[in-house]
């Protein structure tokens, strides 16, 4: 379920604390990030958007517990909420839903109805929510061309989709978007993260922080300073993703090849990560070695997938069965190699001018765009090799 790995447990009996966290963390997607035992913890865990889902306790004391539930439903109406108890009476679970819980599981906790009532809010909240998709864009290796494929997928999906795009820079140290469209922002993160410390982010700061360029395409440019990069902490990146994806239809994150917390905070929220890399072994491996960090860490597998990019279509030492093979499963998409075309667009800052273009680069873009887009049979499709 997306977003409902960070759980907070509201929990008034210090005495089950250990076995309601190990029943909670078996077997499911879900990890206790916080505990807390009174409103004004909950407020504060819930102010920072720090929890995904709120799991509240009733032993031994129902009312207490409910009444706060109630309160954090209305407050919260998009926030999931589940409660347990070990009394499973009719009177106590019809309690709890009108307090506004979303579903019930009896004490102890089993994976199997954990995992049911996981699955049964997931429907409800990919119905309701108003939710753009990310699409983050990282590399298996250093200099393989994930700004490359970043900013023209940014640009690829403004065209197609007709509404604005928003790239975010997430490179924080080294992030080079905002000097591959030539642009000199007035804001950056930086800003943000200060506005989020004084209490003062919401949409319509974020939107005036973004910079927007005449293609359709808002950045998020990185700090100006490596110093200011300390600013921006999980936190801050957490509420700034909600903040994008909750206004825009289309977020395309440039991503460090990390797992930090920073990097982390971002990928608990993408729909789709793409991993670019090339054709040779240390490259392709690379890219294997990353998809199961990412499947470790709690990124879905079927959410992960492999650009190769600067194919050049001769044949090498690894083929692209090869490459398949080590990845396990196809590769999502084949970007040709044209240094000459790339490297002119980003020495002179005008990616878009890719549009005049008919490249085969540019066209290899502009279909993993429209595989996003359109969701033609995307994330299950065999692409032909190239
Ligand atoms: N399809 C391509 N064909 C030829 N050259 C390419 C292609 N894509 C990227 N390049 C070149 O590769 C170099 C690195 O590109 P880019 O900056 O996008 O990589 P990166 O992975 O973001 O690097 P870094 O790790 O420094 O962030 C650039 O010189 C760019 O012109
Ligand atoms: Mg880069």
């Amino acid at each position: 379920m997306r977003n409902v790995r960070r759980a907070c447990l509201y929990n008034t009996d210090s005495a089950s604390s250990k076995a309601l966290r190990e029943q909670i963390s078996a077997g499911s997607a879900l990890d206790v990030v916080h505990e807390v035992a009174t409103l004004e913890k909950l407020a504060e865990v819930l102010r920072l958007r720090d929890a995904k889902i709120v799991i509240f306790h009733l032993d031994p004391e129902p009312e207490p517990v409910l009444e706060v539930l109630e309160q954090v439903s209305v407050r919260y109406p998009d926030l999931p909420l589940l409660a347990t108890s070990h009394q499973s009476g009719p009177e106590l679970i019809l309690s709890a839903m009108r307090a506004g819980c979303d579903q019930f599981v009896r004490k102890p906790i089993e994976p199997e109805d954990l995992g049911a009532a996981l699955a049964r809010m997931a429907s409800k909240y990919r119905l309701t929510r108003k939710a753009g998709k990310c699409i983050c864009v990282t590399g298996a290796s250093g200099g393989c061309g994930t700004t490359s494929i970043a900013c023209g997928l940014a640009l690829e999906i403004a065209r197609l989709s007709t509404t604005r795009c928003v790239l975010a820079d997430l490179d924080l140290q080294f992030g080079t978007v905002a000097v591959t469209f030539d642009c000199e922002p007035t804001f950056s993160i930086y800003d943000l993260a200060q506005e989020h410390a004084d209490g003062e982010l919401d949409s319509a700061v974020l939107e005036a922080a973004l910079t927007p360029l005449p293609c359709n395409v808002s950045i998020l440019p990185r700090p100006a300073t490596i110093r200011q990069q300390r600013a921006v902490t999980p936190e801050v990146i957490r509420r700034i993703m909600d903040l994008l994806t909750g206004g825009y239809e289309y977020v395309v994150v440039d991503l460090p090849r990390q797992t930090d917390a920073c990097t982390m905070a971002v990928l608990d929220q993408a729909d789709l990560v793409l991993i670019v890399c090339q054709l040779s072994v240390l490259s392709i491996g690379n890219a294997k070695r990353y998809m199961d960090v990412l499947s470790d860490l709690g990124v879905p597998p079927e959410r992960t997938e492999v650009v190769v990019n600067r194919h050049d279509g001769s044949r090498g030492l690894i083929t692209v069965e090869d490459a398949q093979e080590t990845i396990e499963k196809p590769v999502f998409a084949w970007v040709p190699n044209d240094y000459a075309f790339v490297s002119e667009l980003l020495d002179l800052g005008r990616p878009a001018d890719a549009f005049s273009a008919d490249n085969p680069v540019r066209e290899a873009i502009g279909q993993i765009a429209r595989k996003i887009v359109l969701c033609s049979p995307a994330h299950a499709a065999v692409p032909a090799e190239p």
